[in-house]
């Protein structure tokens, strides 16, 4: 990496580099085969530096990669401190380490403290201690309902669907909020809380630069008997006192979390995945007293929609000023559809439908994925995004254009969501989750050199890093330019809306003169002297005119390139 700039600001600030990062999101298994084992892993991300470094991202988050039995791609963690022997060990991990700080890219690993997988020596523990041991307390074991227990204890339904109680050999009843093989913890036993801390300072120590907490809103309950049924439940608001989300004494666990991270300097960061109900209390998890950042999900579920997109920024920039914050701007991640496929249907509130495993819109088939129009649109909602002020998140793939896989036979399918029947738009998450392609050809297009755990449709060699990265015209090599540039207009955190006389077209200018174009309709925006200054964009700009479905960035007069 040549880019003087780009250097200088990777070495900028440690304390707030994530302000403004762009984090590039690895799904380990599916990144990059080593060993020829099907499963992507550490090796395999250190034979990637390079790419990850000419891409221009400030830094990586890994999902997990530490030993699980892959009942819920990695998210069922049997031991929080090492790594799983498929995809390497903790040496690999230091050597993976060493090389992203060597270039600069910080690393964010993610934790998942709400529930454990049943491998976890805990879980085994508590199923050998039997009822009202120490050991089960660490967990939440209840008598079942019904004349004899034979009943769970309550008609709650897990997140990926089916119920949330499973029964043990001796007759109790455990809590799982996702698959049966993640029970949730008991965040009221000191034990449990004692040892997360020791989990963050292990990899803290390791050189870890910050944190991703999965479903951080959802770690404390109240489960004080009578339990509500799952129509009560539904009934509770989401206000803080709701017994199993979101509730005003999680944050207490975060408070001692932040004492954790403040101890090391640079202090380490995280950020909350918290599907809340309000952008207010969205910003408690944001807080500098707490994690410190946020996701905001909103694009997720927003429809390639100008007023859509304007809401949804103004909205979460008003909240990053209420936090002290910044905010996070997501298209696609491990749990989604996606966002070349999205907008390559449709609109349907963002989502489309699957029916078996064609992608189809509630018009039917004929309204079948447009798969260069998906991808086009695509790239202009993510210039749009990578010219915000705040952090953006990309997910592995994206900068290729991929495309979710819908082809995937249900015995080639691993997400516990598809098999339980919960949400994730029909088909689970898996289609996001293929393997890369990083060449147009040869075993596993690259990605290792056997077979991939999850199969690979023929269309990938057109998304080929290969190909992509010869090829000026390619989204790939409009993803490297863009981050290259950025660096230059993430300055100060602000901008000004522009008018811009169409209901389709968003402006706006950043307080250094970098100004972002945004056309999300189909007709020719007319940009005036200004386009002279237009250094990037994602579609071909033909004198004045900004074509349809299109985001151009204007550099301030006299600063190109
Ligand atoms: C959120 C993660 O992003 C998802 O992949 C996982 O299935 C659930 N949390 C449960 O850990």
């Amino acid at each position: 990496m040549t880019d003087a700039l780009l250097v200088e600001t990777r070495k900028a600030d440690p304390a707030t580099w994530w302000r403004q990062a762009a984090v590039y999101q690895i799904y380990p298994r599916s990144f990059a085969d080593a060993n020829g084992d099907g499963l992507g892993d550490i090796p395999g991300i250190v034979s990637r530096v390079d790419y990850l470094d000419d891409l221009g991202i400030d830094a990586v988050w890994l999902s997990p990669f530490y030993p699980s039995a892959l009942a819920d791609g990695g998210y069922d963690v049997a031991d929080y401190r090492d790594v799983d022997p498929r995809l390497g060990t903790l040496e690999d991990f230091d050597a993976m380490v060493a090389a992203l700080h060597a270039r600069g890219i910080r690393v964010v690993v993610d934790i998942v403290p709400n529930h454990t997988s049943d491998l976890h020596e805990w879980f085994q523990e508590a199923l050998a201690a039997g009822r009202g041991s120490a050991a089960r307390d660490r967990y939440i074991f209840r008598e079942g309902s019904g004349e004899n227990g034979e009943l769970p204890p309550t008609d709650w339904v897990s997140v990926f669907g089916g119920p949330a109680w499973e029964r043990v050999e001796d007759g109790q009843w455990y809590f799982h909020n996702f698959a049966t093989e993640q029970p949730d913890l008991n965040w009221d036993n000191p034990e449990v809380r004692e040892d997360f801390l020791t989990t963050l300072r292990f990899w803290s120590d390791r050189g870890v630069d910050g944190f991703r907490i999965d479903v951080a809103h959802m770690l404390t309950k109240d489960l004080t008997e009578p339990l509500p049924s799952r129509a009560e439940l539904e009934l509770i608001p989401q206000d803080g006192k709701h017994p199993l989300i979101d509730r005003d004494d999680v944050h207490e666990i975060y408070a001692e979390w932040r004492r954790v991270f403040d101890e090391y300097d640079p202090p380490r960061t995280a950020v909350a995945e918290a599907w809340v109900s309000t952008p207010e209390r969205r910003a408690k998890y944001a807080s500098a007293e707490g994690l410190g950042q946020a996701f905001n999900f909103d694009l997720l579920v927003a429809d390639f929609d100008a007023g859509q997109f304007r809401s949804i920024i103004a909205e979460n920039l008003a909240q990053s000023q209420m936090s002290g914050s910044s905010t996070t701007w997501v298209l696609s991640n491990h749990d989604v559809t996606r966002h070349a496929t999205r907008y390559g249907l449709p609109a349907l509130n963002g989502r489309p439908v699957k029916q078996g495993t064609e992608w189809v819109a509630a018009g039917g088939p004929e309204d079948r994925l447009d798969r260069e129009r998906g991808r086009r649109r695509a790239c202009a909602a993510t210039l749009l995004l990578l010219g915000l002020p705040g952090s953006t998140y990309l997910y592995q793939g994206e900068e290729l254009g991929l495309h979710e896989v819908a082809e995937i036979a249900p015995q080639e399918r691993q997400d516990p969501a598809f098999f339980r029947g919960g949400e994730f738009d029909g088909l689970g998450r898996d289609g996001c989750r293929v393997p890369l392609p990083w060449t147009a050809t040869g075993s596993s297009f690259g990605f290792g050199s056997g077979d991939a755990h999850l199969p690979q449709p023929a269309w990938f060699a057109e998304y080929a890093v290969d190909d992509e990265a010869a090829d000026p015209a390619s989204t790939l090599s409009l993803y490297r330019e863009a981050l290259r540039l950025r660096h230059r207009l993430q300055t100060d955190e602000r901008l000004e809306w522009i008018p811009t006389g169409r209901d389709d077209v968003l402006r706006f200018e950043r307080p250094n003169g970098w100004q972002i174009v945004a056309n999300f309709g189909t007709e020719p925006f007319e940009i005036g002297a200004d386009a002279e200054g237009i250094v990037l964009s994602s579609g071909t700009v033909d004198g004045r005119s900004v074509p349809g479905e299109t985001t151009v960035w204007i550099a301030p007069a006299g600063l190109v390139g």
